[in-house]
């Protein structure tokens, strides 16, 4: 057996040969049946009001939540994603099914059901997912108020559940209330308090975004840049008591969504505070994700889960990772000298996890437009569709479109690395070519790093807020 860091060391020296060249786009990302699924999702319209989650594993209909459910904004923003697609790709609209549906509309009213969920203290922790649709009407409709008064709420809601003697906002409700639990999951919640302390001036909202992401950082990220689920606190003295699982396969192994969300949270809090020891946290979450997806490229539930029976796959994990990714490539390039080296790697990476899952989870004959999603595996709830794997499905190709890295018939503008480096070097930088060996091919050609200068940090800044 050779050594887990030999084994690393030789997975970044493979890397040239597996990245570059052979990074395509699944067509899959662009089809029609994307936009013609969630309308007609859109358009059977609960009563009362409820929300898609997952589906059944067999016939891949969906099953439908209650508002006050921590999944409840994800459909309503992919709403919004849409109404994006059809302004990334006004040419496309037709091509792809978008034409003739006012998403923006569908956006909005979808939210609308939401809103009780604002002052309805039952939804516990997960304020941030349900804000999503409100910062997406934000960003569209600065001045909406309503919109403004739900962000604002649920951050408000969020900061309550702040302690400063532990560091963190709580997570599960306990019956002991000393017994303080916060899941990796949480750091989705943070974008939140961001975007409220944008809208109010108040900074409280971004000192606890900031403790809770140190504590997180501190205590649920092993050394190898692998995670806990769960890590309990004492509410009363601030010390850990216990790291362990809830939705993962042991105590010590690594839930793959939980790592995403990781990847994720962390790169978004270098978005928003440059502060680099973020962007170290995401890089060392990513590294691990990277080098654990097997072979076959597909991401399983859990990392450590036993190979047999075979494990099942969570495809939701792989397109948040994807897009987390995305993001901790765009975080490379806000460096001072842009890191065009990492952004590439990341890009190459996101593309090759969205690529290889979807050709095991695209299915066209189920109403979500992924299969292969794990709920919660110790609760028998694998191989769904799941509303958050599709909402990243969606979201993570616009992303693409968006910097110029690809078009919307799904063609790689070129923007990539296509030939492979010598692989002299160790770590991501292996993977690196020099952009200007491959931008041969005019406009079409143009780096990533070249595209985003010739945009304004401020769209950026705005396309990249969740
Ligand atoms: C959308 O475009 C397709 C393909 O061009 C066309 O068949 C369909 O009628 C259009 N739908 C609407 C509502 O315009
Ligand atoms: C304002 O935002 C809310 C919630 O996002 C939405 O339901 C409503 O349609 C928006 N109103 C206008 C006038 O855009
Ligand atoms: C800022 O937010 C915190 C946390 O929600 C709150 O306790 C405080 O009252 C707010 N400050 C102001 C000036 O609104
Ligand atoms: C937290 O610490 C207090 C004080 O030592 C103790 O009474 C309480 O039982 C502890 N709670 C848990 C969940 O360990
Ligand atoms: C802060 O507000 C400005 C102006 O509305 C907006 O452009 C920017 O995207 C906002 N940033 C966040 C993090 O909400
Ligand atoms: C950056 O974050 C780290 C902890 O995550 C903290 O120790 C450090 O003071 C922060 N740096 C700045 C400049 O705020
Ligand atoms: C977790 O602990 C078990 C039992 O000690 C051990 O067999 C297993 O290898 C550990 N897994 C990881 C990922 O460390
Ligand atoms: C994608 O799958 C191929 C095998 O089909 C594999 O060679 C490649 O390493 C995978 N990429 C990632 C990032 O998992
Ligand atoms: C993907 O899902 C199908 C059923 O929907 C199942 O037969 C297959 O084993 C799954 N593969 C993985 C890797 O989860
Ligand atoms: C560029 O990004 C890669 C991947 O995160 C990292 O290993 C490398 O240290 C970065 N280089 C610089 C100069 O920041
Ligand atoms: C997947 O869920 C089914 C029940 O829905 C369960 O029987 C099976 O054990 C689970 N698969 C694994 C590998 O845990
Ligand atoms: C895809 O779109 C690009 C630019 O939008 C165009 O140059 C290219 O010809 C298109 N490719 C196909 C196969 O339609």
């Amino acid at each position: 057996m050779v050594s887990p860091m030999l084994k690393s060391l030789l997975l970044l020296l493979a890397a040239p040969c597996v990245l570059g060249a052979d990074v395509s786009l699944p067509a899959e990302l662009f089809s029609p049946l994307v936009a013609q699924k969630i309308l007609a999702t859109a358009t059977q319209v609960q009563n009362p009001v409820k929300y898609p989650q997952w589906t059944d594993r067999d016939t891949g209909a969906w099953d439908y939540f209650n508002p006050d459910t921590w999944t409840s904004g994800f459909f309503p923003a992919t709403l919004y994603e849409l109404n994006r697609r059809t302004t990334l790709c006004a040419a496309e609209v037709d091509a792809q099914s978008l034409n003739g549906s006012d998403w923006l509309l569908l956006g909005q009213t979808w939210s609308a059901g939401e809103v009780p969920s604002e002052t309805n203290t039952g939804v516990g922790h997960d304020v941030g997912f349900l804000s999503f649709p409100f910062v997406n009407e934000l960003q569209l409709h600065p001045d909406n108020q309503s919109a403004i008064t739900a962000v604002n709420d649920f951050a408000n809601h969020l900061a309550g559940r702040f302690n400063p003697i532990v560091g963190c906002t709580r997570s599960w409700d306990t019956t002991d209330p000393t017994d303080f639990q916060v899941i990796i999951d949480n750091m989705m919640n943070l974008e939140v308090l961001f975007v409220s302390a944008n809208l109010t001036g108040n900074h409280t909202l971004i000192d606890i975004a900031t403790s809770h992401a140190d504590h997180t950082a501190i205590n649920h990220v092993r050394p190898d840049g692998s995670s806990f689920h769960v890590v309990d606190y004492n509410s009363t003295t601030g010390d850990v008591i216990s790291r362990h699982t809830s939705q993962g396969y042991a105590d010590n192994s690594t839930w793959s969504r939980g790592q995403a969300w990781g990847i994720y949270g962390f790169a978004n809090m270098f978005h928003h505070t440059q502060n680099t020891s973020y962007l170290d946290v995401s890089r060392h979450m990513a590294q691990y994700f990277i080098e654990h997806i097997p072979d076959d490229g597909i991401v399983p539930w859990d990392f450590n889960a036993p190979l047999d029976p075979p494990r099942p796959a969570d495809s939701s994990a792989s397109m948040i990772a994807a897009s987390g990714l995305i993001l901790l490539s765009q975080g490379e390039l806000s460096l001072s000298p842009p890191n065009t080296t990492g952004s590439d790697y990341y890009i190459n990476t996101a593309i090759q996890v969205i690529a290889n899952n979807t050709a095991l989870a695209w299915r066209p004959s189920w109403q979500s437009l992924l299969a292969n999603g794990t709920v919660n595996n110790p609760q028998h709830n694998n191989l769904t569709g799941i509303v958050y794997g599709d909402y990243y499905f969606v979201k993570g190709a616009n992303d693409l479109v968006q910097l110029g890295v690809a078009t919307c018939n799904g063609t790689l503008t070129g923007a990539l690395p296509s030939t492979p480096s010598n692989g002299s070097a160790p770590g991501p930088a292996a993977t690196h070519t020099d952009a200007a060996q491959n931008n041969g091919a005019g406009a079409g050609g143009a780096t990533v790093a070249t595209m985003l200068g010739a945009v304004s940090g401020a769209v950026l800044l705005g396309s990249f807020m969740i």
